[in-house]
C-alpha cells in the first residue's frame, strides 16, 4: 500500500512566484506519477488513522522522544484522537497527515513505516510569513540580546487540547485555532508567564476584568489582539500595532468611535507596581544629572495616573483614619461618662 495525499496544502500556502514554481513542479510530478500509474491515491488520512487510532495495531503506543531543540525527554503518545484533530487549525478536510509528516509522502505503509521520523518543519513549506515576521519582532531581538531562549513555533503553538484528547496528552500536532475561546484564554496565561507586570495591569483594566469573568471570545481583546501574533514590537516602534501610528486602527476594530483621545486610555496601569514608583523616585533623585529622563517620566500619563492613585489612597486613608479616630474618641468618652456616672451613683448611695 503506497500512500500519497491527493492535493497538498503546501501548494496552496506558498506565496507569489514560489507558488508558481512549486505548482509547475507539482504538475510535472503529478503527470509523471500518473504516467507511471504505480501510485495509489488514498486521498485521505485513512491509512494513517487506521493504525494511529488503534492501540492493538501499534506495536508501541507510547514512545520516549528527545526534543531536537531543547534536548528535553518526554513521553509522547502515538495515538491520534481523530475528533480532536478535526477541531484543530489543520483538521480541515483538505489537509493531510503527510502535508506535515512529509517523509511519509508516498511511502509504502504495508508494514508500517520507519520509527524515527524527521521533526515536522512548520516553516519551509507552509508558514514562511509568520517566521519572517517573528524574526523581525522585538521579542526575538531583545531575547537574543538578553541571552534568553527564544521560543520556537512549536513552543507557542503547543497542543492545548489536553482537556479532550484521548490520552490526556499534549502534542504539538494539535494546533488550536486562534478563534477558540478556551485557547484564547490560555494564550493570556502563556504571555503572562513571562510578563507578570503587564498582566497585572491588564487585570486592573476593563478588558482584563471582562476576560477574568470567563468571556474570552473574539469580542474581548486578549494580549495578541492588541500586540499582534508574531511581529510583536515595542510600542515606540512605528510599525507596532499599539504605537502612535497604528493604535487607532487596533482599537477601532472593536470601538467604532475610537478617536485620538480615546486611545490615550492606559491599558496597563502600573499603579500597584512598586518598581514603577521606584523608577519614578530615582528619576526625581537624578533629576539634575539627567533632566531628559525626568521630563520623559513626568510626561508619561502613567505617572499622572500613579500620582492620582496615591492621592486617592491618601484621601481614603485620611478619611478612614479620621473616622476611626473619631469613633475611638467617642467610645473613650462614652466609657469615661459611664465611669463618672457610676462613681456618682456610688457616692449617692453612701
Ligand atoms: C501499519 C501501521 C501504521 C501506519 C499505516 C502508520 N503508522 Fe505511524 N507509526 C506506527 C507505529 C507502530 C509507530 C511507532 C514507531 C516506532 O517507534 O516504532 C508510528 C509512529 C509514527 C510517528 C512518530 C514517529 C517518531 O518519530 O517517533 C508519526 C509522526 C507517524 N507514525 C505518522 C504516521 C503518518 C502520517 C501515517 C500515514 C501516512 C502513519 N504514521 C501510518 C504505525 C503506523
Ligand atoms: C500541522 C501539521 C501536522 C499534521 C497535519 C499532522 N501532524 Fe502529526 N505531528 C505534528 C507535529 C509538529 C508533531 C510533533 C513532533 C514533531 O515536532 O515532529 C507530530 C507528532 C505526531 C505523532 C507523534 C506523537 C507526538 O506527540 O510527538 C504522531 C503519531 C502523529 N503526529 C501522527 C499524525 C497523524 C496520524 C496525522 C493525520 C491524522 C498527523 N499526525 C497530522 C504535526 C502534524
Ligand atoms: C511567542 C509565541 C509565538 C511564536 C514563537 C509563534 N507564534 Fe504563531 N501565533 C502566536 C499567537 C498568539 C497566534 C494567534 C493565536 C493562535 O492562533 O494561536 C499565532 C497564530 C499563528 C498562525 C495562524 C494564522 C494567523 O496569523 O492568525 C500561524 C499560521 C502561525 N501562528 C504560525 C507560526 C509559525 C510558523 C511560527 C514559527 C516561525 C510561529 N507561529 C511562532 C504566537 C506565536
Ligand atoms: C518565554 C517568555 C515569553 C513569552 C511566552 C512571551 N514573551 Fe514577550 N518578551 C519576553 C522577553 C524576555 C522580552 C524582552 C524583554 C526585555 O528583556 O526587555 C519580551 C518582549 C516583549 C515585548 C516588547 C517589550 C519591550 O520592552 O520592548 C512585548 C510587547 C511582548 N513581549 C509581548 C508579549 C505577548 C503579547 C506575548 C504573548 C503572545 C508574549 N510577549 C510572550 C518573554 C516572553
Ligand atoms: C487593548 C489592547 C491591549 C491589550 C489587550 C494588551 N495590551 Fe499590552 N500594551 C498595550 C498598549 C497600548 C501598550 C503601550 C502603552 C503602555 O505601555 O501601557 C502596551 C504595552 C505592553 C508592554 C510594554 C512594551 C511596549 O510595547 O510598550 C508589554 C510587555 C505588554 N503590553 C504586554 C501585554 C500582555 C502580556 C498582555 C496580555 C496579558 C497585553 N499586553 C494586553 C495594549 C494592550
Ligand atoms: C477585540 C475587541 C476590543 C479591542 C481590540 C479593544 N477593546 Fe476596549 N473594550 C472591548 C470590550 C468588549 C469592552 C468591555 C465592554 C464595554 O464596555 O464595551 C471594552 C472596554 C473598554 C473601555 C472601558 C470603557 C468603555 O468604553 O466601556 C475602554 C476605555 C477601552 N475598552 C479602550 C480600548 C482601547 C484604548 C483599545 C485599543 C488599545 C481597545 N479598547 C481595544 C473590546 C475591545
Amino acid at each position: 500500500m503506497v500512500y500519497r495525499s491527493k492535493k497538498s496544502l503546501i501548494n496552496k500556502s506558498l506565496s507569489g512566484s514560489k507558488r508558481l514554481c512549486f505548482s509547475a513542479f507539482l504538475g510535472v510530478c503529478t503527470v509523471a506519477a500518473l504516467a507511471l500509474s504505480t501510485v495509489l491515491y488514498a486521498g485521505d488520512n485513512g491509512p494513517c488513522l487506521e493504525c494511529h487510532t488503534k492501540p492493538d495495531k501499534l506495536k508501541v503506543s507510547e514512545k520516549a522522544k528527545i526534543d531536537p531543540i531543547t534536548g528535553e525527554i518526554k513521553v509522547a503518545s502515538m495515538l491520534v484522537d481523530e475528533a480532536t484533530f478535526k477541531t484543530t487549525a489543520h483538521g480541515g478536510s483538505d489537509f493531510f497527515c503527510v502535508d506535515c509528516h512529509q517523509e511519509l509522502d508516498g511511502a509504502d505503509l504495508t508494514d508500517g513505516h520507519k520509527p524515527n521520523l524527521k521533526p515536522v518543519d512548520c516553516i519551509t513549506f507552509c508558514h514562511d510569513d509568520p517566521a519572517e515576521d517573528y524574526l523581525q519582532s522585538s521579542h526575538v531581538k531583545l531575547m537574543k540580546e538578553h541571552n534568553k531562549d527564544v521560543p520556537t513555533c512549536k513552543d507557542c503553538h503547543f497542543g492545548l487540547t489536553f482537556h479532550d484528547s484521548v490520552t490526556g496528552e499534549k502534542s504539538p500536532m494539535y494546533v488550536p485555532m486562534g478563534t477558540n475561546a478556551l485557547h484564547r484564554k490560555l494564550t493570556i496565561e502563556a504571555c503572562s508567564f513571562c510578563h507578570q507586570e503587564y498582566f497585572d495591569g491588564y487585570r486592573n483594566n476593563a478588558h482584563g476584568q471582562v476576560t477574568s469573568l470567563g468571556y474570552t471570545n473574539e469580542d474581548v481583546p486578549v494580549c495578541f489582539d492588541c500586540h499582534g501574533k508574531h511581529k510583536i514590537l515595542n510600542s515606540s516602534d512605528p510599525e507596532s500595532k499599539v504605537g502612535k501610528e497604528r493604535i487607532l486602527e487596533t482599537c477601532g476594530k472593536c470601538h467604532a468611535n475610537a478617536n485620538a483621545s480615546f486611545v490615550k486610555h492606559i491599558e496597563h496601569p502600573q499603579i500597584k507596581n512598586l518598581s514603577y514608583y521606584n523608577a519614578l523616585l530615582n528619576a526625581i533623585k537624578n533629576g539634575r544629572s539627567d533632566p531628559e529622563n525626568l521630563k520623559k517620566v513626568l510626561k508619561n500619563p502613567q505617572t499622572i495616573l500613579c500620582i492620582v492613585f496615591v492621592m486617592y489612597m491618601g484621601i481614603l486613608g485620611f478619611t478612614f483614619s479620621s473616622f476611626g479616630l473619631h469613633s475611638l474618641l467617642c467610645w473613650l468618652a462614652a466609657i469615661r461618662d459611664e465611669y463618672r456616672r457610676k462613681g456618682h451613683s456610688d457616692e449617692e448611695q453612701h
